[in-house]
């Protein structure tokens, strides 16, 4: 049954050899325990869509860094969405997490301009990891979904 104060929660991943994909399911995974007010859809990039940025209250983002950039899957979601988002102004809360191989931040540099240009707003500390994620990394993953859920609950966002 649909509370009538449910919240939607958009989780957004790009991922070709599965490090993002399993931080992302990971991340969904505590969200919906944190909070049963939350509605999670977790979306692969290139399945994600403007209906999707629409139907949310705020977004999680996680892709690699590659060849110094925003991996491709992820600059291609941005891309489509982008005038949508500026038309019907699609504007939300976001948080960011990039599992990248050595480095990572000139993906975070090219996303956080992205998102100014969207006028979204960041709503914690992005999350850069390197090489194969740990349960270290995992438990990252798993608060910064928790957190966005039990803050889009209690309406901090
Ligand atoms: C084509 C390609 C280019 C890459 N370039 C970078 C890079 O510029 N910086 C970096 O930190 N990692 C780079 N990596 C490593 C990935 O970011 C890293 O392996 C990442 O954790 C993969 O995430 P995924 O398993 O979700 O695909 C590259 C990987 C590939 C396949």
């Amino acid at each position: 049954m649909t509370q009538t104060n449910q919240k939607h929660l958009l989780i957004v991943y790009h991922s070709q050899s599965g490090r993002n994909e399993s931080l992302a399911y990971a991340a969904a995974a505590a969200a919906r325990d944190a909070d049963s007010g939350v509605d999670v859809r977790l979306l692969r990039a290139a399945e994600a869509g403007t209906r999707d940025l629409a139907w949310c209250d705020g977004v999680l983002l996680f892709f690699p860094e590659n060849f110094g950039a925003i991996a491709g899957g992820m600059k291609d979601f941005l891309d489509r969405t982008f005038y949508p988002v500026i038309n019907q102004q699609v504007y939300r809360p976001y948080s960011v997490f990039i599992c990248s191989g050595n480095d990572g931040s000139n993906a975070l540099r090219q996303f956080e301009r992205i998102a100014k240009g969207c006028s979204w707003r960041c709503v914690s500390e992005p999350i850069i990891t390197t090489g194969v994620p740990d349960t270290e990394v995992f438990e990252k993953a798993e608060e910064l979904g928790a957190a966005f859920a039990t803050g889009l609950i209690i309406g901090v966002f």
